[in-house]
């Protein structure tokens, strides 16, 4: 009941003018939007009851046959519509070709479940998610983002950065909550709505961006040793409330595998066991130091060499 309402508060957005040519003739208010859903049959209606009317898509004449199909002589039936069949149609008076009504039609689908994520990269201040859409509805399809958190709890926006956003933000999350928080992510176009609630416990969903800044340097003296530096995420905000740990993937350019060391709690690493000469291939990753949530992903790969005699 609610989506009808919201459907028809935004109607008026989609019933603009079919085309520059609107209004010309004094045909003002004759034109109007239809939809179609993809691969249904559609009635094309021109509200002359009992006339016979001539029906025109993009100009052209629409066969007799075709319009007969419609039942009622003011109809134009559509079957199993498709892209190519949106265009401008009209309908006129048989004798005077006076323009009754004309009608856009475009087609597309009601829009899918929403496939939603959301993760805490700026713990604890925001919780960001995003959604897409497995296929593109072909309509112009906006979404409604709210959350509560619990059952009865008071319904907040979730903020979308602007229009035509596919991620939002959370702020004012409440740390160490046992109770969820429920996202609700509503697609909405002209021929329907869906929604999905994504629940979540913000502890659960930390995951930090990967780190930042990496360098991997020689050490002077030093033939079989690399110095490798980093720099927490700059989108976690505290890192000295809320430490981070580390992750080292490294090769040696040419082996045909990689190692994993960690986790590390300091920002900066002294590699050992290195051949003398290599080529090194480093990246790092973040965790949230107790624990919680995931890896973020890993950082760019950084190369270096260690120190050559010289
Ligand atoms: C009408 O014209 C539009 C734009 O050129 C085109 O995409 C559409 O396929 C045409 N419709 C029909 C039914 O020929
Ligand atoms: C999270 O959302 C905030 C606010 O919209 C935005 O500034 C920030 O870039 C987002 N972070 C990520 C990693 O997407
Ligand atoms: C989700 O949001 C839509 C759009 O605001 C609303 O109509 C619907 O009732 C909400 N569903 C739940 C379970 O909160
Ligand atoms: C380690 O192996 C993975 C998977 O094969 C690869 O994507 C990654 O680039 C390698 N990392 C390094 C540091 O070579």
């Amino acid at each position: 009941m609610k989506w009808m309402v919201i459907v028809a508060l935004v109607l008026p957005a989609w019933s603009s003018p079919c085309s520059s040519t609107a209004g010309r003739n004094g045909e003002e208010g004759l034109c109007h939007v239809q939809h179609g859903a993809l691969g249904t049959d559609l009635l094309l209606r021109c509200n002359a009851p009992g006339g016979r009317v001539e029906w025109r898509v993009n100009g052209t004449k629409v066969a007799a046959s075709e319009a007969a199909a419609g039942g009622d002589k003011d109809q134009l039936l559509l079957q199993n519509v498709s892209p190519a069949q949106e265009g401008e149609y009209s309908c006129h008076h048989p004798g005077t070709g006076k323009t009754l009504r004309r009608i856009r039609l475009r087609v597309g689908s009601p829009p899918e479940k929403p496939a939603v994520e959301c993760w805490a990269v700026s713990y604890p201040q925001t919780v960001n998610c995003t959604w897409k859409l497995a296929s593109e509805p072909r309509l112009e399809t906006y979404f409604i983002t709210t959350y509560r958190h619990g059952m009865g709890a008071k319904e907040n926006e979730c903020v979308q950065p602007g229009a035509g956003a596919s991620s939002c933000s959370i702020s004012d999350i409440q740390m160490f909550s046992i109770t969820p928080y429920v996202l609700n992510v509503t697609a909405v176009n002209p021929l329907g709505a869906t929604m999905n609630l994504f629940p979540f416990i913000v502890e659960q969903i930390i995951r930090p961006d990967p780190p930042e800044d990496l360098r991997v340097s020689p050490i002077p003296g030093e033939s079989k040793k690399l110095l490798l530096e980093w720099q927490p995420p700059s989108s976690w905000p505290f890192p000295q409330y809320f430490p981070l740990k580390y992750f080292i993937r490294y090769t040696r350019e040419g082996a045909n595998s990689n190692r994993t060391i960690g986790p590390y709690e300091q920002t900066s690493f002294i590699l050992t066991g290195i051949r003398p000469r290599a080529v090194y291939h480093v990246q790092v990753a973040a965790k949230d130091f107790t624990d919680y949530g995931d890896y973020s992903t890993w950082s760019p790969l950084v190369s270096g060499t260690p120190w050559t005699q010289p």
